[in-house]
């Protein structure tokens, strides 16, 4: 607050300046055109895959993943089961403090039905080198369809800080030729 008033009472009530209407245009329509991008993006870079989410407990979610990971567990690397499920079911992963719960094996070419959970924070799972990329919330279950196309071994990161174990938050999922898929049980 001034001790004196201002001479110009109405400072604010002067026309808009050319070069700064100019820059709200440039603004405005670069907005336009990210909204428009993300719109694209999320239809044809397939890094975000549509997905549906229903809520579920925490536990009754992990009571799933460990039915699974029972029934289809084939080997095991570093304490965590490597699981590989018949082509087309459903398949369980959880994002919990610090790790990714179980291995997934999948089979290329074959679909399988996701479903992705967080244990008690928020985790990122991202998937590379193809970035794919669900933001995991506890209390929701995000499902999707994935297809993988090509084989080989890929990285599982979370890209949500979740605390000082974030950075060693990393996993793999394998996707195996079919033909191969059943010499690889132990
Ligand atoms: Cu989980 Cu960062």
């Amino acid at each position: 607050m001034a001790i004196t008033s201002p001479d110009n009472r109405l400072w604010w009530k002067e026309p808009i300046h050319r070069i700064e209407l100019a820059w709200i245009i440039i603004a405005f329509l670069w907005g336009l055109v990210m909204f428009f991008t993300m719109t694209f993006w999320h239809a044809f870079g397939q890094q975000n895959l549509s997905n549906t989410t229903y809520k579920v407990m925490p536990q009754a979610f992990a009571a799933k993943a460990e039915r699974m990971a029972e029934q289809y567990k084939v080997r095991e690397e570093l304490g965590i089961p490597v699981v590989h499920p018949p082509p087309g079911s459903d398949v369980y992963l959880i994002g919990r403090i610090w790790m990714w719960w179980p291995i997934l094996e999948l089979e290329k070419g074959q679909s399988y039905r996701f479903h992705l959970s967080a244990m008690e924070y928020s985790h990122g799972f991202s998937l590379q080198p193809v970035n794919i990329n669900i933001q995991l919330q506890p209390g929701y279950e995000h499902v999707f369809t994935m297809t993988p196309t090509d084989s080989g071994e890929f990285g599982i990161i979370c890209n949500e800080y979740c605390g000082f174990g974030h950075h060693t938050m990393a996993s793999r999922l394998y996707v195996v030729e079919k033909s191969t898929a059943r010499s690889t049980q132990e």
